[in-house]
């Protein structure tokens, strides 16, 4: 006698495979693609604005394509007056869900420049309204770390204690943890607290959010990521933290009295530790990342005979779907100068 096949039990998460939706990211992920690929002749140039510029127009233009309207809530470029998508201005085709995005074209500009690894380009989107505006103070003070660390890390704590708890929980020495701090003047005192704490610094010359969610992914190298770096980066990294489920908490790190000021008028708290719901409100975030120079979450754009392969990261918080894109792009269609 054969046995009926029945179905697994529908239990209350199965909602997505019961109704299954639209994964914006996936069509978000072009635009990164466009964005690194042709970002990819000024690599190891010295041009940093001429690879942010290609890279923003090949973005903005993909972003048309997209069935949504996204409000770009957190651009890229005041800090260096580099070419960018700017705060307020509108993309997608209009038709569609109205969401926020972040974007960053090239996180790792100068990476890029330089010829340097972990340069990514990327794009963060949430439901319109959702993401923090922090757009007042340039910088935040982080921390972002796996799901085993939600509920033990806290900003607020010596990084010491923080050091020992995080290897507690990882179940490894304090001298196997590994901490991703941005290689900058500020951080000399951070960097040699967690050393006398036991644990190992991995110095990132730039790029926080690929430290941010290399330290929160199962399969990243680093166990935490410390230290202050852009404000728009910590929103964008909330964005896929909600997907990876790990922990962000940040704090404003204003660089002068003026700043403070601004932020303030903003709206925004000094005395608060902002966590992924205060940088990015509910579950409809997602997250995309494609590699411009080879790194340790992706690898970069590389020509394969008649292909450009580009790899990227497509993650959804909703269903907590983390993808890997790998896609190769016929050469000849990208050589032109009209995309
Ligand atoms: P851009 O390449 O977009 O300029 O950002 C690179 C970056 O390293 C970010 O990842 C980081 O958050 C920020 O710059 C840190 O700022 P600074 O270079 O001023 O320390």
């Amino acid at each position: 006698m054969t046995e009926r096949a029945t179905n697994p039990p529908v239990t209350e998460h199965a909602t997505l495979y019961l109704h299954p939706d639209r994964n914006l990211a996936l069509e978000l992920v072009r635009a990164t693609e466009a964005a690194a690929i042709r970002a990819t002749p000024f690599i190891g140039h010295g041009d940093k604005n001429g690879a942010d510029g290609a890279a923003v127009d090949a973005m903005r233009k993909f972003l048309g394509t997209v069935n949504f309207s996204g409000t770009v809530v957190i651009g890229e470029g005041e800090k260096d007056e580099a070419p960018m998508l700017f705060n307020g201005e509108v993309v997608g085709n209009g038709r569609g869900p109205a969401c926020d995005i972040a974007v960053d074209p090239i996180d790792g500009t100068s990476l890029t420049a330089a010829g340097r690894r972990n340069a990514i380009s990327m794009i963060a989107a949430a439901d319109r309204g959702a993401m923090l505006d922090a757009s007042s103070v340039f910088y935040m003070d982080k921390l972002v770390a796996g799901p085993l660390a939600v509920g033990v890390l806290d900003i607020r704590k010596p990084v010491a204690e923080n050091v020992r708890a995080l290897a507690k929980v990882l179940g490894k020495s304090v001298s196997e943890v590994s901490v991703g701090i941005l290689d900058r003047p500020r951080h000399q005192q951070l960097i040699a607290e967690v050393r006398a704490a036991g644990a190992g610094t991995r110095l990132l010359l730039d790029g926080d959010v690929a430290g941010g969610i290399d330290a929160a992914s199962y399969e990243g190298r680093l166990d935490m990521c410390i230290g202050i770096g852009g404000s728009p980066e910590g929103v964008a990294t909330a964005c896929a933290i909600k997907a990876l489920g790990g922990l962000i908490q940040t704090r404003l790190a204003p660089g002068s009295d003026d700043e403070r000021q601004r932020g303030i008028d903003a709206g925004l708290k000094f005395d608060h530790v902002y966590e992924a719901d205060d940088l990015v409100a509910g579950d409809n975030t997602f997250f995309v990342a494609t590699g411009v120079t080879d790194g340790n979450l992706v690898s970069g754009v590389r020509r394969k005979g008649p292909v450009i392969r580009t790899e990227s990261i497509v993650l959804r918080a909703r269903s907590g779907t983390i993808r890997r894109v790998v896609a190769d792009h016929l050469a000849e269609k990208w050589l032109g100068d009209d995309g």
